[in-house]
């Protein structure tokens, strides 16, 4: 009995999210409260998942943390705060109290695994799916996923169609040059239009947003969605000094899809941006194979690269003429490395397949000494 109590371990996977109404700046660090509200989609986790074992063990020494695989530093105090609430629901989960020895004990150190299955740090909101995964035993550093899994109840797009797929403009797991964390505290110290953001435009743009989804009004909720995420941009370059998130590439894809949409006379694809340059786009499940089409014209894969179109498949189609002469650019080969087709799914899973732990009974992970 001792011994089947010196090791608790669970495992459990959450989505990535995308902000709708975006997010930017807090107003209590410790407690990692945002400035402004925010409404996030869940992308499904056959595409896009964060996998997290946390094991706590009265034979662990120090709490260890291993990020894809690679040991990584424990002492950021968001983790710490996480570490702290792990313990003290593991022992509750366990049925311990504080004074109790035998079974999990607040003192005991934690081991944690996380794995993507997508590039970390590049603007995929990879670190709130990394803890999300630990918001399943805490409540702090995870709100933002909270907030989309409230959110998802009531929006039923998978009901409606809504297909969202990612754009992989150079999806290379580069990492951002200013994280967010650190961004967003210079933007609440020097932007205004931060300030009015979150005062004047963010409440009503969330009141709309949920009224666009209540009414499976793709048009609004297309047209709020990239009037949102250019706000967000807006004021990254309205911080001093500026951050810049967007590149070229980015900057092609939106007049792409603004032309696109202009062609059609209405909008049927919307694009969004977190903090890094890979394109989101939302659209309906109609036009998924005409613009992955106008997107493999306006950017021309590379003969040997590695598939273009991944994720769900994604039928054939012919464009029209007249829309290629007024849609599609000067073509740039190789620009787009891959586009990830994908759809909302469920938030956060506990899984109950002790196999799929990613640490071992002795609390390393798989294969290291
Ligand atoms: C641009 O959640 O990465 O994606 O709270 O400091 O971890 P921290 O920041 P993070 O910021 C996300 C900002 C955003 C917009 C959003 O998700 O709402």
């Amino acid at each position: 009995m001792a011994e089947e109590r010196a090791l608790a371990m669970v495992t459990c996977t959450a989505p990535v999210n995308i902000a709708v109404i975006k997010y930017w700046g807090k107003r209590d660090n410790d407690l990692i409260l945002p400035i402004n509200s925010s409404l996030s989609v869940t992308l499904h986790q056959d595409q896009l998942k964060t996998t997290t074992t946390a094991a706590a063990s009265r034979d662990f020494t120090e709490d260890r943390l291993w990020l894809n695989g690679e040991e990584a530093d424990v002492g950021h105090p968001r983790l710490q705060a996480c570490l702290r609430e792990v313990r003290r629901l593991a022992r509750k989960r366990r049925g311990g109290s504080a004074e109790d020895s035998s079974p999990l004990n607040l003192s005991y150190k934690i081991h944690i695994a996380t794995e993507n299955n997508f590039p970390t740090a590049a603007g995929l909101a990879s670190s709130a799916a990394g803890y999300a995964c630990l918001g399943f035993l805490c409540r702090r550093g995870c709100w933002a996923l909270e907030w989309a899994a409230g959110a998802q109840g009531g929006f039923g797009c998978s009901e409606r169609g809504v297909t969202s797929w990612f754009l992989g403009p150079k999806v290379s797991g580069e990492k951002k040059q200013v994280g967010s964390t650190a961004g967003m505290q210079t933007s609440v110290d020097t932007s205004p239009l931060l300030k009015h953001r979150a005062e004047a435009v963010v409440p009503e743009r969330l009141a709309l947003m949920m009224r666009h989804i209540r009414e499976r009004d793709f048009e609004g909720f297309g047209q709020l969605t990239m009037r949102d995420s250019n706000q967000f941009h807006a004021t990254c370059l309205d911080t001093f000094p500026p951050i810049f998130y967007l590149n070229d590439l980015s900057r092609h894809i939106i007049a792409l899809a603004h032309r696109f949409n202009a062609h059609h006379g209405r909008t049927k694809v919307a694009y969004t941006f977190d903090a890094g340059p890979n394109t989101v786009i939302f659209t309906l499940a109609d036009t998924v194979a005409e613009f992955v089409e106008v997107v493999r014209r306006s950017f021309p894969p590379a003969a040997n690269g590695d598939q273009f179109v991944r994720g769900l498949p994604v039928g054939s189609a012919s464009l029209p003429e007249e829309l290629v002469a007024a849609v599609v650019p000067e073509p740039v080969p190789g620009a787009v490395r891959y586009i990830l087709h994908t759809q909302p799914g469920p938030g956060p899973q506990l899984l109950d397949d002790p196999s799929q732990h990613l640490l071992g009974a002795d609390g390393l992970p798989h294969g290291r000494p």
